[in-house]
């Protein structure tokens, strides 16, 4: 990335020099890197500014050329990064049927293939809850969408690069990638549009300008962003064993530790990622734990962009969690290099408000 800072600075879309040139074959170096993780063409990858404007080009751009298929099914458990674009949809007269979870918050490929209809464009799932951290039937949906017009789409913010076969089967058609989430720069990601009997998926752009990304995403492209999402990605599959092995530690150094707190796990912990937990402690709310550890742990109680107003979580009611449990629900992820907390000490800074109820949040 400071390579193509300070050297090769070039805009990747001149050709007549060798600046331009050089940061040119830096991007499509990054482009390969990035398809290679889900096995797919470097054709098929655009560059966008992460995830929300990825899913905002699947969906909202896949639906200008929809005719009169005008149905989408997708899932009450997506992040707001689908869910305001299908409201849009919504709004444009489409009819959207949002498939609930069980309460472990798994969402059943049978419940997704029962909402199907012959006018259904597009399915949209998230392939790991980012609150709970439970992986959905990417893989199902897609073999029982063989021999359908229906096309797949997949959030994968929270698991590419790092939960992968999944994501390399033929029938899922669009990728919603995000760099941030595999220690990559904020502010890029990308939209794999793999092709199927030798077609992309017909999207259509939202944003007019060059011709840049297949005239999809018209702009110059942030070029050490875009290094910085490819060699991320290429790293988080060199070292997934590794940093699997990493992550289960951590996980189960903290339900040890936080085993004094009595916790209920939010999700199915047998379906879900090694990198993030949803838990409730019994006798404390959220907004108390929060206090009680702002200077010891970054924690949240949902998703971050939620946090300022501390609403009730969405996926937590769709998985008709009780009250304790949504009240108190906190949302811990990490990564391979995050360093232990010092457990004992979380638990003594909570250990007085057990029960008590609520402490001022001033
Ligand atoms: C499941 C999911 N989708 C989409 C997004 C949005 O990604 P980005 O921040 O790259 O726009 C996030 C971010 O947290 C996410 O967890």
């Amino acid at each position: 990335m400071l390579r193509s800072m300070d050297e090769d600075f070039g805009n990747a879309g001149s050709r007549t020099h060798q600046l331009g040139r050089r940061a040119r074959s830096a991007v499509e170096h990054a482009r390969d890197q990035v398809a290679a993780v889900v096995g797919s063409a470097r054709g098929d990858v655009i560059f966008t500014s992460g995830a929300t404007e990825s899913n905002n080009l699947a969906i909202l751009g896949l639906s200008s050329s929809a005719g009169d298929r005008r149905h989408i099914v997708s899932t009450a458990i997506e992040h707001h990064a689908v869910l305001e674009p299908l409201a849009e949809l919504g709004r444009r007269g489409f009819e959207v049927t949002l498939v609930q979870p069980g309460p472990r918050g798994v969402v059943e490929s049978d419940a997704v293939l029962a909402a199907l209809r012959p006018d259904t464009l597009l399915v949209s799932i998230m392939h790991v809850n980012n609150e709970t951290g439970v992986l959905q039937p990417v893989a199902q949906i897609a073999n029982r969408l063989e021999g359908t017009e229906t096309y797949l789409h997949v959030d994968a913010a929270q698991s590419f690069a790092r939960e992968i076969d999944p994501l390399r089967h033929a029938r899922v058609d669009l990728i919603s990638v995000s760099a941030h989430k595999i220690n990559g720069p904020k502010g890029i990601g990308a939209l794999v549009m793999r092709r199927r009997d030798g077609r992309r998926p017909p999207l259509r752009p939202l944003m007019f300008g060059g011709g840049q990304e297949r005239l999809l995403r018209p702009g110059t492209l942030p070029v050490p962003l875009a290094v910085g999402l490819g060699l991320a990605a290429e790293l988080a599959v060199a070292e997934a064993e590794a940093r699997d092995a990493r992550c289960r530690a951590f996980r189960e150094a903290l339900l040890a530790g936080l085993a004094p707190l009595d916790p209920a796990i939010n999700g199915d912990p047998k379906s879900s990622v090694p990198y993030i937990l949803n838990l409730s402690f019994p006798g404390l709310d959220a907004e108390t734990v929060i206090d009680a550890w702002s200077d010891l742990v970054a924690i949240s109680n949902g998703a971050a962009c939620t946090t300022e107003s501390y609403t009730c979580s969405h996926v937590l009611s769709a998985m008709q969690l009780p009250d304790w449990r949504k009240d108190g629900a906190l949302r811990f992820s990490w990564g391979p290099a995050s360093p232990e907390p010092d457990w004992s000490a979380l638990v003594a800074a909570v250990e007085p408000y057990r029960g008590v109820g609520r402490v001022g949040i001033t």
